[in-house]
């Protein structure tokens, strides 16, 4: 698709009509599609919401090491992990895209939000956008 792409961009630049663009327009409106897209943004609008409705795992002082657990405190939702060490991180749980709320992902030790794919690391750094802020830090 890169190549294809490629030719496209070039064609538009010198003013060429490529045979392939309208295919490929980020413009173009197909009433096939309609049905996914509005499936891809209820599954999103639903996590959003469903987010804010499933209560936490654990009191923060349970996290067996290696391992990490959300809870909720007055100053919002916070999520604590425990290293190998020992130590406890904990950052904020709205990410700071457009406020999702963050699971944590023990494979890669990592904080995802899975409405636009926004990860940041134990720590608050972002991994991934479209994130483009840290996360605020806890107090643990
Ligand atoms: S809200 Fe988290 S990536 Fe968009």
């Amino acid at each position: 698709m890169g190549t294809v792409a490629g030719r496209i961009l070039a064609d538009r630049i010198t003013g060429d009509t490529n045979p392939h663009g309208e295919l490929f327009s980020p413009h173009r409106v197909s009433l096939r599609a309609a049905p996914t897209l509005a499936q891809m943004n209820t599954a999103v609008a639903l996590d959003l919401i469903g987010d804010r409705l499933v209560p936490p795992d654990a009191d923060g002082d349970d996290v067996p090491v290696g391992t990490a657990r959300g809870e909720v405190r007055r100053a919002g939702q916070k999520g604590v992990y425990r290293d190998r060490t020992g130590a406890v991180h904990a950052v904020s749980l709205r990410c700071t895209h457009l406020g999702c709320l963050l699971r944590f992902n023990g494979a890669e030790r990592s904080w995802d939000c899975s409405c636009h794919g926004s990860r940041f690391d134990v720590d608050d750094t972002v991994l991934e956008g479209p994130a483009t802020l840290p996360l605020p830090r806890r107090e643990v």
